[in-house]
């Protein structure tokens, strides 16, 4: 066929059987919206036509041997009846009882929570007491309070004449962090070095991104030290899940392994997959142990939305939390307006 009436093809067939082609062809389609992975497949499909085609037939007999309702599809043009009406019965979407949430309840709640008196969470105290006896690993939810362990552990240690580093690996974030840290333990000793900036560089507190600390530790171990690094007592290692970064990842994994022995270590991460292969790994090659604290229980629970260019604003699920393990529990709205999308930017004379 040609290239024309390959692409006319795909465009008739619904998003589910493109993604099933795309598997193991196109690198996260399940993240591409329909036109973007009509897109990306026929860019692909030079590679091995022949093989691209034939499997493209394929799945159309196998749907067309195992069809499946038409609500399966995005409806662009029923939706609230796919939603609700009876379902077809080789339609995979679990049967909804109840009602799908309103916006209004679904936004209920977010804004600025009424003060409290701050009383640290127990795991807060865990990571500080565990930090007087080796390193430390914090693998908490984003949200939870990651920062408040980072200001109490460089408070205790600079109240020892010890000099802390805290890096972050954005020059964005460790500005941030700068003005937060200035206005926490005074300008005078908070400094800064990045790419960018370099102020107050003999400050008890510096902060500057990994690879600046990095490059430090490297001229350290060459004889140049323009640090106080035999002062070090702490070296704090924000988003340190950078370690599994294909491309930066041997940074952070430098630094750990150059930073001097007597400083301790704390590694915070939300999203740290495997944090006892990482303690362990620690342990081995650190003279103190690491310790691991760890919990994933969400203090700001997460809610998903789905926002048209048009500024529509909808529940993205049927409920306000996210239902793990449901990826059908689409909200009858969203999918709406999903479909539209679609709709409205296929390009014209394509539209289905
Ligand atoms: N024990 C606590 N009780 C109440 N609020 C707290 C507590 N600890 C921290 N917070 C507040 O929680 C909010 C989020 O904290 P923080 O920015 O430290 O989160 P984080 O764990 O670093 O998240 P991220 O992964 O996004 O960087 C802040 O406003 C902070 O003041
Ligand atoms: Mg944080």
């Amino acid at each position: 066929m040609t290239t024309e009436e390959l692409e006319r093809l795909l465009v008739e067939q619904p998003v589910e059987l493109l993604h099933r082609l795309a598997r193991g062809r196109v690198h996260r389609h399940f993240r591409a919206g329909k036109r973007r992975l009509i897109e990306l497949l026929l860019r692909h499909s030079a590679e091995n036509r022949q093989g691209f085609e034939s499997d493209l037939l394929a799945l159309i007999a196998d749907r067309q041997s195992h069809p499946v309702g038409p609500a399966a599809r995005p409806a662009v043009e029923r939706p609230r009846a796919a939603a609700h009406g009876r379902p077809h019965p080789a339609h995979h979407e679990p049967e909804h009882h109840e009602s799908p949430v309103a916006l209004g309840a679904w936004l209920e709640g977010i804004g600025v929570p009424p003060p409290q008196p701050f009383v640290p969470d127990p795991w807060q105290e865990e990571a500080l007491a565990k930090l007087q006896q080796g390193d430390v690993i914090v693998s908490v939810p984003t949200g939870s309070g990651k920062t408040y362990v980072a200001v109490e552990a460089a408070r205790r240690a600079m109240e020892e004449n010890r000099t802390v580093i805290y890096t972050s690996p954005l020059k964005a974030l460790s500005n941030t962090k700068y003005t937060e840290f200035c206005r926490i333990f005074g300008a005078e000793r908070v400094g800064i070095l990045t790419g960018d900036r370099r102020d107050n560089a003999q400050a008890p507190l510096l902060i500057m991104t990994t690879e600046i600390l990095r490059n430090l530790l490297y001229d350290a171990a060459g004889g140049e030290i323009d640090l106080r690094l035999d002062t070090l007592g702490l070296v704090i290692l924000d988003e340190s899940q950078y370690l599994a970064d294909p491309e930066r990842g041997v940074v952070w994994e430098e630094t750990i392994i150059f930073c001097p022995s007597q400083a301790r270590l704390l590694l915070l991460s939300a999203s740290i997959g495997n944090p006892h292969d990482i303690a362990d790994w620690l342990t081995s090659i650190r003279i103190t142990p690491c310790y691991l604290i760890k919990h994933s229980k969400r203090t700001v629970p997460l809610r998903a939305g789905y926002l048209h260019p048009d500024g529509k604003l909808t529940p993205l699920f049927r409920t306000v939390g996210i239902p793990h393990g449901h990826p059908n529990y689409l909200h009858p709205e969203a999918r709406r307006l999903f479909a539209r999308y679609e709709d409205e930017t296929m390009p014209s004379g394509r539209r289905r």
